[in-house]
């Protein structure tokens, strides 16, 4: 039976506001639309949203945001859109990284970056590592990712590391081969626009995840939209027993054949109050 252990961690006990916020930012071309300006407006109105949704988080000591960018489909639109995404990806990595560190915010770009020009992967690693020591707010930018991706390259990567033990991996041999193997499972999954799918996203991170769908477009998602987003997965959790430290991961943990594992319990509503200044 061991054989089939989940590596499901960090199932979210309680607390008032989720440790990870996963967003799949949709709508800025219908934002765009709806006023007769060209895709390309709702997009750079879309990296205001960015900057005030990272400002959010800061202020309510939300660990991890992740958000999704560029999917691996996302390829298919016209080249001049596609070329356009790029140019916003370039001036937003060149004006904001500086403020993102004085903040205390890590950045991660997780995706096939392989089919970015050297430039920008570039720019990508160095505000990485110019930012590597900070740990107040992990933002994660998904870009050329798909969620099957990035399962396939951990499988991957672990068929490489490990071929010894084939026909015989766990979930948890697995699990630090994908991409965002240093944050914990998202807590909350948002997606903004309307549609209610999951586009592949984080297929694997989202087993356990509270999904919450709004029909706000990404430019017009704010500060009050982001909380009432937390409020209902604070209800949610109500609901079902997360208000009691343990309650839901030891249900959670029971039904994948696994005892309690108190390490894994983190309260994120304990983290200190930080002063933002985006
Ligand atoms: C999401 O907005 C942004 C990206 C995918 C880069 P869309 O561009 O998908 O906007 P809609 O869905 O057409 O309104
Ligand atoms: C999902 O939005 C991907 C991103 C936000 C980057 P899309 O607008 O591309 O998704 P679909 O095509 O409607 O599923
Ligand atoms: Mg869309």
């Amino acid at each position: 039976m061991s054989r089939f252990v989940s590596s499901t961690q960090g199932v979210p006990a309680s607390g008032r506001v989720p440790r990870h916020v996963a967003i799949i930012m949709d709508g800025n071309g219908r934002w765009a639309k709806k006023r007769f300006l060209p895709r390309v407006a709702g997009h750079t109105r879309g990296v205001e949203t960015v900057r005030d949704m990272v400002r959010a988080c800061l202020e309510r000591g939300i660990g991890y945001l992740t958000l999704f960018a560029f999917s691996s489909e996302n390829w298919r639109r016209p080249e001049e859109e596609v070329t356009l995404l790029m140019q916003l990806f370039v001036k937003a990595l060149r004006h904001e990284v500086v403020k993102l560190d004085r903040n205390g915010v890590r950045l991660k770009v997780v995706g096939d970056l392989s089919r970015f020009d050297a430039g920008l992967r570039e720019m990508i690693a160095a505000a990485e590592e110019k930012t590597a020591g900070n740990d107040r707010l992990v933002l994660t930018i998904c870009a050329n990712y798909g969620g099957r991706w990035d399962i396939l390259q951990a499988a991957n990567r672990l068929a490489l590391a490990e071929p010894e033990k084939a026909g015989q991996w766990l979930e948890s041999d697995l699990a630090p081969y994908l991409s965002m193997h240093y944050a914990p499972e998202p807590d909350l999954f948002i997606r903004t626009g309307g549609e209610e799918r999951v586009s592949n996203f984080l297929l694997w991170q989202l087993a356990y995840t509270e999904f919450y769908f709004t029909g706000t477009l990404w430019p017009e998602f704010n500060d009050d939209a982001l909380e009432k987003a937390i409020e209902s997965f604070r209800q949610r959790g109500l609901e079902a027993g997360r208000d009691q430290p343990g309650k839901r991961q030891v249900r959670v943990r029971a039904r994948i054949g696994q005892p309690p594992l108190e390490a894994v319990v983190q309260r994120a509503d304990q983290r200190r109050p930080v002063v933002v200044s985006m």
